[in-house]
C-alpha cells in the first residue's frame, strides 16, 4: 500500500477530500501539522491510485512513502459503549458487546472514516432492534453488518458500484450476517420500505435525493432516515433540501468538517 500526500491549504484540502469521498474513496484524511496542511491517501492498487491521481494530479514525493499493510489492518474504532468496528485480525476490546470485524481487503471503506463512524453512531444509539434497513451507498457494508449485529430484522443494501455489493456480501458473510445486497442507482432499484435507510453519501447527491422526494415512497411514515457524509461547505444545501422536502432534523452529530443528521418526517 502507499500513502500518497498532497500539500494543500486546510480549505482546499477539504474540499478534495469530499470529492474523493463522493466517489466512495473513504482512505483519504486531512492532517494539519506545524508545517501546513494535507490531504492523506492511502491506495492499495493501480486502479485506485489512478482514482486520486485523476482528481489530485502528482503527489508530494518527499511525504509520500510506502506503507506496512499489516499496520493498517489494525485499527479499532469505538461506535458507542461496547460497540467497536474493527480491523481485521483485531481482537475483540474488552467489554465489547457488539462487534463488526471488517474483511481483508475491504476497498470502499474500512469502516474507520468520520462520516461511516457519524452514521454507525447514529445508528447505534438509536437502535435497530427488530427494524428493516436500508443501507443506500454500501461501500464495503459495515452500516449493513452493525445493522445485523444490533438485531435489525431485514437487511438490504446498496450501491451504484458493482464491486461495492460483492464487498458488502463478504463483509456480511464475514459478520455471519443475514442480508442482501444489489446494484442501484440511489433508490431506482429499491422497491420496498424501511423501518431506517443508511445514507452515507455527499452533500451534492443528498441534495439530489431530496428533490423528488422518493425518500418518502421507502421510509415507513415514523422511520428515520441518518444522513452523513456532509461536509461544513455542503450542510446548508443539504438542511434546505431537506426541510423543502418535508423532513426534520432530530439529532445532529458533528466530527471536525463533517455533520450526520437523523431525520424523520415533519410532523
Ligand atoms: C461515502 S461512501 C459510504 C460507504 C459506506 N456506507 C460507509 O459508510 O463506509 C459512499 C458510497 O456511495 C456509493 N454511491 C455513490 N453514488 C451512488 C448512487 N448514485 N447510488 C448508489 N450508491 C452510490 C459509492 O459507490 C460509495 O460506495
Amino acid at each position: 500500500m502507499q500513502r500518497l500526500v498532497y500539500l494543500r491549504r486546510p480549505s482546499a484540502a477539504a474540499a478534495l477530500q469530499e470529492r474523493l469521498v463522493g466517489v466512495g474513496f473513504l482512505r483519504a484524511a486531512c492532517e494539519d501539522d506545524v508545517h501546513g496542511s494535507r490531504l492523506v491517501t492511502w491506495v492499495r492498487t493501480s486502479a485506485e491510485e489512478r482514482v486520486v491521481r485523476s482528481i489530485l494530479g502528482e503527489p508530494d514525493q518527499r511525504a509520500s512513502e510506502r506503507v506496512d499493510e499489516d499496520a493498517l489492518n489494525t485499527w479499532k474504532v469505538k461506535v458507542t459503549v461496547g460497540t467497536w468496528i474493527l480491523g481485521p485480525g483485531v481482537a475483540a476490546p474488552r467489554g465489547a458487546k457488539t462487534v463488526v470485524t471488517m474483511p481483508v481487503g475491504a476497498g470502499f471503506g474500512l469502516g474507520d472514516h468520520p462520516t461511516t463512524l457519524l452514521t454507525a453512531r447514529l445508528l447505534a444509539e438509536h437502535g435497530c432492534a427488530g427494524a428493516r434497513v436500508l443501507d443506500l451507498g454500501c461501500g464495503s457494508g459495515v452500516l449493513a453488518a452493525l445493522a445485523g449485529k444490533l438485531g435489525a430484522a431485514q437487511i438490504d443494501a446498496v450501491d451504484l458500484d458493482s464491486d461495492a455489493v460483492a464487498h458488502t456480501r463478504k463483509t456480511l458473510k464475514a459478520n455471519k450476517v443475514e442480508g442482501k445486497a444489489w446494484t442501484s442507482n440511489l433508490l431506482k432499484r429499491v422497491p420496498g420500505t424501511y423501518d431506517l435507510v443508511c445514507a452515507n453519501l455527499v452533500g451534492d447527491l443528498l441534495v439530489e435525493f431530496f428533490g423528488g422526494g422518493t425518500l418518502h415512497r421507502v421510509l415507513t411514515p415514523d422511520g428515520t432516515a441518518f444522513l452523513s457524509g456532509i461536509s461544513d461547505a455542503k450542510r446548508p444545501a443539504v438542511l434546505k433540501a431537506l426541510a423543502a422536502d418535508g423532513w426534520q432534523v432530530t439529532r445532529r452529530l458533528k466530527d471536525d468538517l463533517w455533520t450526520g443528521l437523523a431525520i424523520q418526517r415533519r410532523s
